[in-house]
């Protein structure tokens, strides 16, 4: 089929690749002549494990184009897909005006009827307006319908979601948008195929979020209070997640969820409800218990030190989970700055998002990056752990711990087992686990 796809972010340029893999001809549309450059030679502009190889592998096929003139890519497609970018306002509600340019766009170039699917995140109801809009701007009457086809791509396994998906969601309100998309999807892929209307299928995607938004902050109060009993949550999470109707995904606790989509879709939602007029305490608690999690974290790093003042404390990670050079809504974002204002000398390290970090958060006489975890370690008064990379877990525990000057670890990840760490000789804190220091006796126990 030839397919359309306007935004070349993760959604888009995922979505693009992995359709173009599959067969299809597919042309993508950036308004920033460099994405469009970077991407034709075959450069991704995101980190994304596979993609690189299927980018270059489809180039070559000579099934993906990329452009940054709509016209080229509208008259060479039968389906146009919308992945741009719906970002956060400052009142919670999803930005929704790149997907309206996209539809202004749209509509003094159809020729032909031309089904366009929504595959950005957006509230219920996004696919009437861009319909509406349309229909505005036509002159004359357009054959075309609107539908929605959700993602549901995680960063840093996005090709691998797409090319095996649990479930594929088409939304879609006339016959002939409905075979359409089953026409594109149904060949290549045997997983459930939830057909519906378009708005249901809106409402799926951000129902997805939100729902394990909750799943993560019910597991995080858990944590809480498993640290009052002094049971562990790691056990009491495997524990309930084996329970096939719980699962023992979304059930890590810690420092909670970041990103660009989860915090986002979670207050939309909770703007959808407010409008309705539907009680949504439920969501806005699941928001308010992770925005805590950081200041919990926080806490611990001061039990822990103390006094911050001229302490070095290295920080490994900086991602909103690993796998990815995206810093969008991670904790690092608010604890870097908080543990530079309170006086400490700090030294990062992430595996991918340095760069990233440095134009945030320029070096300083207080602020350096290291290139590995152990450089960042090397006369540490303590490590702090935000992002859960593989390559933290695989560390000789034993080399850490004579390069640091204190053998302190708050972890925000849980990614160690307290008994192994006490084994090693660390002070350990993690979030829902009873805290490892140097004494069981609780008169000299730091307080
Ligand atoms: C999410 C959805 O999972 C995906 O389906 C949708 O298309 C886009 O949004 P993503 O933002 O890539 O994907 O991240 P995800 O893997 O969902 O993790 C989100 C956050 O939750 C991360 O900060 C992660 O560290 C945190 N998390 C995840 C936990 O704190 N505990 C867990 O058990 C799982």
């Amino acid at each position: 089929m030839r397919l359309g796809i306007f935004g070349t972010g993760y959604a888009g340029l995922v979505t693009s690749v992995c359709l173009a893999q599959l067969g299809h001809s597919v042309t993508a549309i950036d308004k920033d002549p460099e994405i469009v450059a970077a991407l034709s030679q075959g450069t991704p502009t995101i980190r994304e494990p596979g993609l690189a190889e299927l980018l270059a592998a489809t180039l070559d096929a000579g099934r993906l184009h990329f452009t940054t003139r709509p016209e080229e890519a509208i008259a060479a497609s039968d389906i146009i897909f919308v992945c741009v970018g719906t970002p956060p306002r400052n009142d919670g509600r999803a930005d929704l005006g790149q997907v309206e340019e996209v539809a202004r766009t749209i509509a003094p170039l159809l020729d032909g009827y031309k089904l366009i699917v929504e595959k950005s995140t957006v509230p219920a109801r996004t696919a009437r307006w861009i319909d509406w809009t349309i229909r505005r701007l036509v002159r004359s009457e357009r054959e075309f319908d609107v539908a929605s086809n959700p993602e549901f791509l995680r960063e840093g396994s996005a090709v691998r979601d797409f090319l095996q998906p649990d479930r594929i969601v088409i939304g879609a309100d006339t016959d002939r948008a409905r075979s359409l998309l089953l026409d594109l999807y149904k060949p290549c892929f045997d997983c459930p195929i939830v057909l519906t209307s378009v708005t249901t299928a809106e409402f799926i995607k951000q129902t997805a979020n939100a729902f394990l938004a909750a799943k993560i902050s019910f597991v995080n109060v858990v944590s809480d209070l498993c640290e009052a009993l002094g049971v562990d949550v790691t056990t009491v999470a495997r524990g309930i997640g084996l329970d096939h109707r719980i699962g023992g995904h979304f059930v890590n606790a810690g420092l909670g969820f970041g990103g660009s989509c989860l915090p986002k879709d979670l207050s939309a939602l909770i703007t959808v409800a407010e409008d309705n007029g539907v009680d949504v305490d439920l969501l806005k608690e699941v928001e308010r218990i992770n925005k805590a999690r950081v200041e919990r974290l926080l806490a611990k790093i001061e039990r822990a030190l103390w006094v911050l003042r001229h302490k070095t404390i290295a920080v490994l990670g900086a991602t909103f989970k690993p796998n990815t050079d995206d810093v969008r809504g991670a904790p690092s974002l608010t604890v870097i700055p908080w543990l530079h204002a309170a006086g400490a000398n700090l030294r990062v390290y992430d595996p991918a998002a340095v760069s990233k970090l440095k134009k945030l958060f320029p070096p300083d006489d207080r602020l350096t990056y290291a290139t590995t975890a152990l450089e960042a370690a090397r006369d540490a008064n303590a490590l702090v752990i935000l992002t859960d990379w593989d390559e933290f877990r695989l560390l000789d525990l034993e080399h850490l711990r004579s390069l640091m000057r204190t053998p302190i670890i708050v972890d925000g990840r849980n990614m160690f087992a307290p008994s192994e760490m006490q084994a090693a000789g660390f002070e350990y804190y993690s979030l829902g686990r009873g805290d490892v220091t140097l004494s069981a006796d609780p008169h000299r126990a730091p307080p």
